[in-house]
């Protein structure tokens, strides 16, 4: 059903002859993430060293996952590629768009009754063209892939930042946008800046209250929100290998949290486990074979300081239990006097309201086995439970086997709201208030990722801390931040103090797995059949129509913005309640710049329409440009396009009409994705150039018509007043790039080679 064995055999095939080729040309030991990435690279067996932190290289991923509120872009993308089937195994899980209300039953029907429209496109597109589909229920993407996809020394991308929680199991997996993943299910390459590598040595054992969890917000705390920024961080050690998979996926999950491009561990008896307890026995057996590629040269974790560009030593016997936030992960505190000190101080709240216990990043079996040993304390010592609880499970198999064996219903004589296996609470996808906005100041605590304001319901004053299941479930229990299972006591029902003791539990299922009807479909052998229908009134979804060239004499075309300061992916297309319309390119599109700062006024969503002269917003200005057949031009200042790799932020633009982006410097992310949507993503030769831009101004290209790599371009910008400036322009457009430029766009290109 789910994994591909073949897939798997033939990148161990490659893997030997690779890595040694590798080691040769790169002159030293390897570590994993070095014989991942060469492994894979696109062009076959490595043939040059990459300098780190600054070669961009091609890679060939093995699989893609999306989640099912960036897959709908993708998907759609994808369809205009002309392909019959995708590419590479590919994925598609439906687990973001259910809200936690009342309970996983009601809460599943209601999303499946308001979001059906989604899901039906998702579920027909994927049978369509070769992609297993995971229903509403069946799990969270990344629990669900480390249970069934990931593999040692495989390399994945996902849309969703958490792919990397497949680390776990020893992969290079990476979170990506929609259209990094369109270019891979579509048969091309990805491309990734050759990462640095942080080398995490983890000694010690973890015991008591300590678990994996506490690892990652230690790492958290040394490297802060950024300091993984262009890293895969790889762990190794005797600590590593005492942890479970699961545990080390808890760790690499967070990974994104620290900003890291990824993070890895060498293969080991933990995943070998894994692997034979999910069904999995063939792929162990294949990993056993080549052991010794799967894990980094023996110099390198004898020696670290001399292979990675960072070092970090944590042992785990001298760990304790964290909390970190609130408002970023990276904010840790240990767990009891610390934590009295700093809550009064910075006047956080106490009294703890919820303990959530899920998400993709603790939910594993032995996550709920382990709290639950906790819960199971307070209905055996006749406490009562000061806060509410919560519970997501990762996936329907691990559902299923929690309750068979007794564990989800320890939570339930405890009142605990058991969700639906899907996000949750974890993507403020949680109906806690009727009104967020104006909902009290709190804390709860969750063994979630990310606790920045609003994330999980949409209050800006619930303070969110992040803690291991076993910590999550003691501090709702107690309902104290401050609470120290270690040390302190709690009063019971009949007036006694009762302490808890330290938790147990089992790593992997005594009596093995069980599930009943997982929510996998797999696609059709012929999707060629499957009819995709988006309704032409549909307000979420909307086919897409292929962009037509915007051809090399643009003359005449009008400034739409020139943007002030930061513009980010999100000044650009901005989430919140506009995610909905992810699916429907015509109508986010009505949020196209409305967050940039326009340089004139200082003001945002507020320009010059210069057909009436009249002022109004970014969008519906630009739409009178496109309805006069007008090209127009966005001009920006550094690093414009920031953020996220989010697709639309290049789409939308283009959609409207707009012809060229010029700017001080590109994020170059968005800039790649303005290329693919065959825009012009410019800088001006002379960032001074920037000033001479005035509102009423139009422009001329002059020499697009010779437009070649490392070759500037020009354009005349002429005044209102009739003065006029011939400005350079520089661009980082290959050959290959240019050729998207003239088809209207790289999916136009693959389609004209296709055909
Ligand atoms: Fe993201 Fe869902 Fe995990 S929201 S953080 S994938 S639980």
């Amino acid at each position: 059903m789910a994994f591909d064995i073949d897939m798997i055999k033939k990148v161990y095939a490659n893997m030997a002859e690779r890595v040694d080729a590798a080691r040769s040309i790169v002159g030293k030991p390897l570590t994993l993430s070095e014989k991942i990435l060469y492994a894979h690279l696109w062009d076959g067996k490595p043939t040059k060293a990459y300098t780190r932190g600054k070669d961009y290289v091609d890679f060939a991923p093995d699989r893609v996952a999306c989640q099912d509120a960036t897959a709908q872009m993708a998907l759609l993308q994808f369809m205009q590629a002309g392909k019959s089937k995708v590419a590479v195994p590919t994925t598609v899980h439906c687990d973001h768009l259910i809200q936690a209300k009342s309970g996983a039953e009601a809460d599943l029907k209601h999303a499946n009754s308001t979001s059906s429209e989604v899901f039906n496109f998702l579920e027909s597109v994927s049978n369509k063209y070769g992609i297993g589909f995971w229903k509403p229920g069946a799990g969270i993407i990344h629990q669900v892939v480390l249970e069934n996809y990931a593999f040692p020394g495989g390399m994945m991308i996902g849309t969703d930042s958490h792919t990397v929680n497949a680390g776990g199991l020893g992969m290079v997996a990476i979170g990506v946008g929609g259209a990094d993943a369109v270019d891979v299910m579509a048969g091309m390459a990805w491309e990734l800046k050759f990462p640095k590598l942080i080398g995490v040595r983890l000694t010690g054992k973890l015991s008591g209250w300590t678990a994996p969890k506490d690892v990652i917000l230690k790492v958290a705390e040394i490297l802060t929100v950024k300091g993984g920024t262009g890293a895969i961080v790889e762990y190794f050690g005797p600590g590593a290998l005492s942890m479970s998979c699961t545990g080390k996926g808890t760790i690499c999950n967070m990974g994104a949290e620290i900003g890291a491009t990824t993070s890895t561990f060498g293969y080991d008896d933990s995943m070998e486990r894994y692997l034979r307890a999910t069904d999995r026995e063939d792929v162990a057996d294949e990993a056993n074979r080549i052991k010794e590629y799967l894990t980094a040269d023996p110099e390198v974790y004898a020696n670290p300081e001399q292979y990675f560009d960072q070092v970090i030593d944590i042992n785990l016997s001298e760990l304790g239990p964290l909390l970190n936030g609130p408002f970023t992960p990276d904010l840790s505190t240990t767990v009891g006097a610390e934590m009295t000190e700093k809550a009064k101080s910075n006047e956080w709240p106490m009294k703890v309201e919820w303990g959530l216990i899920g998400s993709c990043t603790n939910s594993s079996y032995e996550d709920l086995s382990r709290a639950s040993s906790i819960a199971q304390q307070a209905l055996d010592k006749g406490l009562k439970t000061k806060a509410e609880f919560g519970i997501n499970p990762g996936s329907e198999q691990v559902r299923y086997t929690a309750e068979r064996d007794g564990i989800l219903q320890v939570f339930e004589k405890l009142d605990a709201k058991i969700f639906t296996n899907a996000c949750g609470p974890c993507i403020g996808q949680w109906a806690r208030y009727s009104d967020p906005k104006n909902a009290p100041k709190n804390s709860i605590v969750h063994s979630f990722n990310r606790n920045f304001a609003k994330r999980a319901d949409g209050n800006p004053n619930t303070h969110a801390f992040v803690a291991s299941p076993e910590i999550t479930a003691a501090i709702a229990i107690a309902g104290r931040l401050d609470f120290n299972p270690m040390t302190d006591t709690l009063i019971n029902e009949n007036g006694e103090e009762v302490m808890l003791d330290e938790p147990t539990g089992w790593e992997l299922p005594p009596k093995g797995f069980e599930v009943k009807e997982n929510g996998y479909l797999a696609p059709v052998a012929d999707g060629s059949k499957v009819e995709v229908t988006v309704k032409p009134d549909s307000e979420r979804l909307q086919l897409l129509t292929p962009f037509k060239p915007i051809g090399d004499s643009i003359k005449g075309a009008k400034l739409l913005i020139k943007a002030f300061g930061k513009c980010t992916t999100d000044h650009i297309s901005m989430a919140g309640p506009w995610l909905r319309f992810r699916g429907h390119l015509d109508n986010i599109a009505n949020n196209t710049l409305i967050g940039a700062v326009n340089a004139f006024n200082k003001k945002t969503n507020f320009v010059k329409n210069q057909l009436t002269g009249d002022y109004g917003g970014v969008p519906d200005t630009q739409r009178e440009y496109k309805k006069n057949g007008i090209w127009s031009v966005v001009v920006g200042d550094h690093n414009y396009g920031e953020g996220s790799s989010r697709e639309h932020a290049a789409m939308q633009p283009r959609h409207l009409g707009v012809a060229a982006v010029i700017v001080k410097s590109f994020a170059r992310i968005h800039e790649t994705n303005l290329k693919k949507q065959g825009m012009l993503g410019l800088t001006f030769a002379n960032e001074s150039d920037y000033d001479l831009i005035q509102e009423d101004d139009t422009f001329n290209f002059l020499d697009l018509n010779e437009f070649a790599p490392d070759k500037q371009l020009h354009i005349e910008v002429v005044h209102t007043d009739g003065t006029k400036n011939v400005i350079a322009l520089n661009h980082t457009y290959n050959d290959a790039q240019i050729e998207w430029f003239k088809e209207g766009s790289a999916l136009n290109l693959i389609k004209k080679q296709n055909a």
